[in-house]
């Protein structure tokens, strides 16, 4: 047993895809920090906030992260050479255009949401109520946000 009464070896697992989950974060909060600078075109104000909003939410999300690992007796990682090693999100690299932009947002969804549904079963299994109410959260929010900026492309 840990600190909060979890199973050791299934602590070390959800921390392991936590610390995944979390490098895939870090990717993503800087692609949609390059999404708000350099977007460019009649959609600038519209695209230029909704993006500040993305990245705002995945600063907040980050630190819960790192923190449910800390929680979990473990370490988050935190080094740039570390998340890119583990990350599956794509760095985007000076995209300008407002449905690049938005696509690569998704593309970045179909590697969060599956990862996060991964989380949600390894938490069950792990009586790990913490973590599982923290990815039904995240799961429920990025499926909404994922038939919006969906529709925005149609
Ligand atoms: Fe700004």
């Amino acid at each position: 047993m840990n600190q909060i009464g979890l199973d050791e070896q299934k602590a070390i697992k959800l921390s392991q895809k936590l610390n995944e989950l979390l490098a895939n974060y870090q990717i993503f909060y800087m692609n949609t920090r390059g999404f708000h600078w350099n977007i460019k075109g009649n959609k600038f104000f519209e695209l230029h906030l909704k993006f500040e909003e993305l990245y705002t939410d995945s600063q907040i999300k980050i630190d819960e992260i790192a923190e449910r690992i800390l929680t979990l007796g473990h370490t988050p990682l935190h080094t740039f050479q570390d998340y890119l090693g583990l990350a599956k999100v794509k760095q985007a690299k000076n995209v300008s255009d407002g449905n690049e932009a938005v696509s690569e947002i998704l593309n970045a969804y179909k590697v969060l949401i599956p990862l996060e549904r991964e989380l949600l079963n390894l938490s069950d299994e792990s009586d790990d109520e913490g973590t599982n109410a923290l990815m039904s959260d995240y799961i429920r929010e990025q499926e909404k946000l994922v038939w919006m900026y969906s529709s925005y492309l149609n």
